[in-house]
């Protein structure tokens, strides 16, 4: 069994999915982290040197990649993951497999995202927080229908690591 955690940035899916693996004495494997060590560059390093198209690319194929070879496994995504070409289908085509979407609000993901903005490209040019509340609201709109296609839902909002670990398990 495979576990996908789904959710914006900063809404915790490395967090929760590495206390999960953790709980369950499953793998874990942050998918960034993955891609990362594949393309032996951080994600901010591919986005300046190959841009984000390339980005998206590579994402879909480590993802069938990572897919094939993963059981017993917690899997980070990365925010972007399921909004793009067949990632969704992918996941939900994925056999033995649950996906959980870690619903946080916007006011929350702003105070988290405003502080490490530097290690995500699609974030790091905004300046004010005012700038991050409106930034966030119009990708979630775009990316909302694409998390709400996962199995479970969990909202996390004031809610501990343990509580919400405990509330997927
Ligand atoms: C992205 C989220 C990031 C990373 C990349 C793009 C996105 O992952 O994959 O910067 O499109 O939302 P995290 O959600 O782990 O920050």
């Amino acid at each position: 069994m495979n576990f996908f955690l789904i959710g914006y940035m900063g809404s915790g899916k490395s967090t929760i999915g590495s206390k999960l693996a953790q709980v369950l004495d499953y793998n874990f494997i942050d998918f960034d982290d993955y891609i990362q060590s594949k393309e032996k560059k951080t994600i901010s390093e591919i986005f300046q040197s190959k841009g984000e198209i390339y980005f998206r690319k590579i994402e879909n194929i480590y993802l069938k990649e990572l897919i094939e070879d993963t059981t017993n496994t917690i899997i980070s995504l990365g925010g972007g993951t399921p909004c793009y070409g067949n990632n969704m289908e992918l996941i939900k085509a994925s056999k033995h497999s649950k996906s959980i979407y870690l619903k946080a609000s916007i006011p929350i993901l702003t105070e988290r995202l405003f502080n490490e903005k530097g290690k995500r490209p699609l974030i790091a040019h905004i300046d004010s927080k005012e700038e991050m509340v409106e930034f966030i609201g119009k990708h979630l709109f775009e990316r909302t229908n694409y998390y709400n296609q996962s199995d479970a839902t969990i909202l996390t909002d004031n809610k501990s690591i343990e509580e919400i670990t405990e509330k997927i398990i």
